[in-house]
C-alpha cells in the first residue's frame, strides 16, 4: 500500500534557547530532521510531507538538501501560520495526501525511532485500524495518557485535560501514529480546540475514530530512545550520549576494543577490521575506514579517511581528508599532534610525527617527516627523510605549485621548497637551504649564506 509520510517540524522550540529551528540541531553530527528524513526513506513512502512553521525558510532548505531530486519519494512541504497544535499542523498536509494509502505521522525533534519500528506500526495499521506507537515511562508527567477500556484503546487524553485518575495512567502516545489516510482526514475535520490548551489536538482523532467504530491498536515498545523528543540542550545531548553509547557497543560487538563508550563519538560511519583499538576522547565524522589491527591514540579527530592495516595513530593527531578524502598506508605511524589534510595520500610504512602538516601530497613507502614540518602539493618518493622545520613554499599568492622529491633524497632541517621544484633521486638538501631551482639526483645541494668567522670580533658596548 501506498505510505505517506507526514513530518511535524513547525514547533518554536523554545526551551532551547536558541536562533537556529530546534530540528536543525545536530544529534551524532546529522541534524535532528535529517535523522527522521533518512529513516522516513527507508520505509520507500511515496511522499513525505514537512509541516514548517517557525524557521521555515531555514528548515525547507536543509530538506531540499538531504533529500536527492532524483529521490525515488517526493518531498512536499507546508506552511503552518501560525501554530495552533498538533490536529491543525496535520490539517495543512491534508490537500497533500491522496485518499487512498496509509499516513504515518512523525515529529522533526524524535531522531532516534528505529524503521523496523515504524514498519511493524504499518503493518499493525493494514489500511484498516489506527496503529498507535505508546509506551511505559518511569514519568508520565506531560504525555497524552492512552486511556483503555478492558484492551480496547478508547482516546487519548493530554496531560492537561486529564482527570486525578486518568493521570495515573501509565501508558503514553508517543507522538507516533499510522492509519488510513481517508480515516485521518474524515476525523481531522472534526477537531475543535474545545481543552485546556485551546489547541487542535492530533490525539483527539481517537475518540472521533472509536465513536465512528474504527478500530484502535497500540504498538507498546519498551525503548524509551525510540520515541524520545528533543526539547531542550540537555535532552539533546543525553540522547546524543544514548546514540553514543549504541554506536559504541555496536562496534564492540564486532569486535573493536573501545578504551571508553562514554567517550567515543561518531558522526558519520566508521567501518572496521579485525583488532582495532580505539582509546578515550576519539571523535569520527563522515566516512572513516579502519583496518585490521589499527591502533589510534587517544584524543583523535579523523574524518573522511581510510587507514590501513597495521597503522598506529599516537595521540591527538586530527586527520580530516574533506572532499578529497585522506589515505594512510599499512604500517604507517602517525603523530602524536600529526596534521592530514584532504589529498594526503601516504604509502606503507610512513612515519608523520609532531607538528607536521600534510596537504594534498602523496608521501611513497617509508618515507619519514617526524618533527614540525610542511608538505603541501608535493609528491614524496620512496624513503625520504624530510628534516624538522622544513616547508614546500607551495603558493606564490596566486597559484599553487607541486614539488616533487625523489626516492631517497634528504632533506635537511629549516629548508624552504620553493615550488614548482624538484630534487632529483638520492640528493642531500644542506639544512636551511632555500632551494628555487631543481637539484641533480646524488648531489649535495645547498642554498645559504657561507658561513664566515671574524677573529677579533669586539661586541658592543654601552656608552657611560
Ligand atoms: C504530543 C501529543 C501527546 C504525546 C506527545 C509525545 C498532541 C496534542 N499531544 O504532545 O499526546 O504524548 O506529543 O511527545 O498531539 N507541532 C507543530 N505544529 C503545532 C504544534 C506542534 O508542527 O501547532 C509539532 C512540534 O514541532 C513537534 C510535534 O508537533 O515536533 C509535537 O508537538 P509538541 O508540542 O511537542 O506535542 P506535545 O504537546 O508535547
Ligand atoms: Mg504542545
Amino acid at each position: 500500500m501506498n505510505l505517506d509520510i507526514v513530518i511535524m517540524a513547525a514547533g518554536k522550540g523554545t526551551r532551547m534557547k536558541s536562533k537556529l529551528p530546534k530540528v536543525l540541531h545536530k544529534l551524532a553530527g546529522r541534524a535532528l530532521l535529517g535523522h527522521v528524513l533518512h529513516t522516513a526513506a527507508q520505509l520507500k513512502p511515496r511522499s513525505v510531507i514537512l509541516i514548517t512553521g517557525h524557521g521555515a525558510p531555514e528548515v525547507i532548505a536543509f530538506s531540499a538538501d538531504s533529500v536527492p531530486a532524483n529521490s525515488p519519494f517526493s518531498l512536499k512541504t507546508v506552511l503552518q501560520e501560525p501554530q495552533l497544535g498538533t490536529g491543525h499542523a496535520v490539517q495543512q498536509a491534508v490537500p497533500e495526501l491522496g485518499d487512498e494509502g496509509i499516513s504515518l505521522i512523525l515529529s522533526g525533534d524524535v531522531p532516534l525511532t528505529q524503521m523496523d519500528t515504524l514498519q511493524a506500526l504499518v503493518t499493525q495499521c493494514a489500511g484498516q485500524q489506527i496503529a498507535l506507537l505508546t509506551i511505559e515511562p518511569a514519568d508520565p508527567t506531560g504525555y497524552g495518557r492512552i486511556v483503555r477500556e478492558g484492551d480496547a484503546v478508547k482516546a487519548i487524553v493530554e496531560h492537561k485535560d486529564a482527570s486525578e485518575a486518568q493521570k495515573q495512567i501509565r501508558e503514553i502516545y508517543s507522538g507516533i501514529m499510522a492509519l488510513p489516510t481517508h480515516l485521518l482526514k474524515r476525523y481531522l475535520s472534526l477537531l475543535d480546540n474545545n481543552n485546556a490548551q485551546k489547541e487542535f489536538y492530533l490525539t483527539d482523532v481517537i475518540k472521533h475514530a472509536v465513536a465512528d467504530g474504527t478500530a484502535v491498536a497500540a504498538l507498546k515498545i519498551t525503548d524509551a530512545a525510540q520515541v524520545a523528543g528533543v526539547n531542550s540542550p540537555a535532552q539533546l545531548q543525553e540522547l546524543e550520549r544514548e546514540y553514543q553509547k549504541r554506536a559504541a557497543y555496536k562496534l564492540m560487538e564486532q569486535g573493536v576494543r573501545i578504551a571508553d563508550a562514554a567517550r567515543f563519538d561518531l558522526r558519520g560511519d566508521l567501518a572496521c577490521g579485525q583488532d582495532v583499538s580505539i582509546d578515550v576522547g576519539c571523535v569520527f565524522e563522515g566516512r572513516v575506514w579502519l583496518g585490521d589491527e589499527v591502533q589510534i591514540g587517544a584524543h583523535c579527530v579523523l574524518a573522511n579517511c581510510t587507514i590501513a592495516r597495521g597503522v598506529v595513530i599516537h595521540p591527538f593527531t586530527h586527520i580530516d581528508g574533506g572532499k578529497e578524502g585522506a589515505t594512510v598506508g599499512a604500517g604507517a605511524l602517525i603523530g602524536p599532534f600529526a596534521r592530514l589534510r584532504p589529498g594526503a595520500q601516504l604509502g606503507e610504512e610512513v612515519h608523520i610525527g609532531n607538528f607536521v602538516e600534510v596537504k594534498n601530497s602523496t608521501l611513497a613507502k617509508g618515507a619519514k617527516a617526524n618533527h614540525l614540518a610542511y608538505l603541501g602539493d608535493a609528491t614524496v618518493g620512496e624513503r625520504v627523510n624530510y628534516g624538522a622545520g622544513s616547508i614546500t613554499a607551495n603558493y606564490d599568492g596566486a597559484n599553487k605549485h607541486r614539488t616533487v622529491i625523489e626516492a631517497d633524497v634528504h632533506v635537511g632541517s629549516n629548508c624552504v621548497l620553493v615550488a614548482p621544484v624538484t630534487l632529483g633521486a638520492g640528493g642531500t638538501i644542506g639544512g636551511g637551504s632555500t632551494i628555487t631551482k631543481d637539484t641533480p639526483a646524488g648531489a649535495l645541494s645547498v642554498a645559504r649564506g657561507k658561513q664566515v668567522s671574524i677573529a677579533d670580533w669586539k661586541r658592543p658596548t654601552k656608552k657611560k
